[in-house]
């Protein structure tokens, strides 16, 4: 693979997403690798990340020189073009002229990786430091205002560095430069794509799994569903998925697993109704934590039992099943080796966040993708584009809408003006462009309307519909008044309970996506 060395900013991944973008396999790994952990992996490219440190701050991480003695080639980016300047034997400075966002760049010598450039280009920078003399053998390959070198290479020993962030949008020649770097600068072919994981995956599904039976916890999410799709693909029968139904989906989402996703995978499917047994957990209940954690031990124990079904079902071959499949990606594996305790926002109950001391190991083969080649790899193994498409929608699902008790009929209320609001965004084309839009029902709200000629007194709902890259930010999505006002008259019209309906324009943060 190509290593991308992570600096401790957050370029890392964005770097590793546009390497395989550009068609060759990366993987991301911590500054405290050592030389010989990195060489340990056969890299056949090395790029070290920009990171938030200047060099000279104490503790800022340091390259070892020995890494530019291994003979593969490195690409040094922002931070990790100082660090390998100065490990070297090159300068580095502070000049007291921070560059910061877009900023001209004149290229002197295009050399390898600026190959194709024209003279002047505008890049992204985000910089204090600035090398002022780059090490002995480099040639110098731009300069900047604020960069008197901003760019260098030495193409005998294929070592190459530059200033800016080619990882991103705004340096429009950045892919490029990336792609000189890995084709000419590392003589690497452009071979890898999602759809490689499958074959690959499949043999190391059968050589982990043997004849033994696997389990699989399906929430109906884009997640769960490929590793299924994988895990089926590759034994079988062997797999049992369980669905919970745990009566708080939005409408036709157990029918779109039980029908669409069995029907294209033929995946063994056990489906567990505990809608009465949810509800009747969360009843007299308001207060969101505990609704949450209400939702998360109800499932994890009705998730156990059908685990135990599915062992006794298996009869004397019970004690085969071993083996549990969960949907974990790659930013979950990069996040949790970070091993930084994020502040507990929400106690977040995912579908796939099954307890350790389940009695199984994990087959977690997407565990290498990004969620787009997450979807790339599910719509090659023909799992519906409706499931791959699917946006996010949180495991404790409607109960966490409903601002107030969560009861059966008000359940009904909210899917109902849920499922018209979906409608309409899909009608209108927008699925793709908002993240996703929880409508909230304000369960304890009433507020006096008036329809005919008669008054009502009845419950308001909101419309959330948010743009987001990743759910840690988020704005508001400024969706068409024509499509708002279709949305507001059908759920006025339709739903007889609500009688208002309102828009959510806060952006995250301050306020969460979900209401709870
Ligand atoms: P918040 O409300 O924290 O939501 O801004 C961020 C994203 O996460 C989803 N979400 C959840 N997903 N289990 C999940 O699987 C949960 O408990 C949960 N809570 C929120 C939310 O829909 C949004 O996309």
């Amino acid at each position: 693979p190509v290593l991308v060395v992570d600096f401790g900013a957050q370029y890392a991944q964005l770097i590793a997403r546009r390497v395989r973008e550009a068609n060759v396999y990366s993987e991301i790994v911590p500054h405290t690798a050592t030389v010989a952990d990195l060489l340990a992996k056969d890299p056949a490219a090395i790029i070290l990340s920009g990171g938030p440190s200047s060099v000279y701050a104490t503790g800022a991480p340091f390259v070892d020189p020995a890494l530019f003695e291994a003979g593969v080639p490195v690409l040094g980016i922002c931070y990790g073009f100082q660090a390998m300047a100065q490990a070297l034997g090159g300068t580095v400075a502070q000049t007291g002229q921070r560059e910061y966002g877009g900023t001209a760049v004149q290229v002197t010598d295009a050399g390898t990786v600026l190959a194709g450039s024209p003279d002047a280009q505008t890049v992204w920078m985000s910089h204090g430091d600035a090398v002022h003399a780059a090490p002995e053998g480099f040639e110098v390959l731009a300069t900047s205002a604020g960069s008197p070198v901003a760019a260098f290479e030495d193409r005998e020993r294929r070592l190459f560095g530059v200033q800016w962030h080619p990882e991103v949008k705004h340096s429009p020649l950045g892919q490029k430069a990336l792609e000189n770097f890995l084709y000419e600068g590392a003589g690497l072919a452009p071979d890898w794509n999602p759809g490689n994981v499958i074959a690959e995956q499949v043999e190391r599904i059968r050589a982990q799994v043997g004849d033994a039976r696997v389990i699989c916890g399906l929430s109906g999410g884009v997640d769960s569903s490929v590793a299924a799709a994988l895990v089926q693909r590759a034994v079988g029968d062997q797999l049992t998925c369980v669905f919970v139904d745990h009566g708080l989906l939005r409408s036709g989402e157990a029918e779109q697993v039980e029908k669409d996703f069995v029907a294209s995978t033929g995946v063994r499917l056990k489906v567990v109704d505990a809608r009465d047994r949810f509800l009747r957990a969360l009843a007299g209940h308001t207060d969101p934590e505990t609704k949450r954690k209400i939702i998360g031990r109800e499932f994890i124990r009705v998730f156990e039992d059908a685990a135990r079904e599915v062992v006794a079902e298996a009869g004397e071959h019970g004690d085969e099943v071993k083996f549990l499949v969960q949907g974990t990606l790659y930013p979950d594996v990069v996040e949790s080796g970070g091993g930084e305790g994020a502040a507990n926002i929400k106690s977040h109950h995912n579908v796939g966040g099954l307890p350790d001391d389940l009695q199984f190991a994990l087959v977690e083969p997407l565990r290498t993708l990004f969620k787009d080649e997450v979807r790339a790899v599910g719509l090659e193994l023909g799992v519906p584009e409706v499931i791959v498409w699917r946006q996010p929608f949180p495991g404790p699902g409607l109960g966490i809408r409903i601002i107030g008790e969560v009861t059966a009929e008000r359940l009904d209320v909210l899917r109902a003006a849920d499922a018209i609001a979906r409608e309409e965004l899909t009608k209108a084309g927008l699925d793709r462009d908002i993240w996703q839009c929880p409508v909230v029902l304000l369960a304890d709200v009433r507020s006096v309307g008036v329809q005919g000629d008669g008054r009502t007194y009845g419950h308001p709902v909101v419309l959330r519909p948010v743009s987001s890259e990743d759910a840690m930010t988020a704005d508001w999505t400024r969706l068409p008044y024509d499509v708002l006002a279709t949305i507001s008259t059908r759920i006025t019209n339709e739903v007889p309970e609500v009688n208002r309906v309102v828009l959510d324009v806060t952006s995250k943060p301050p306020g969460t996506i979900e209401w709870e």
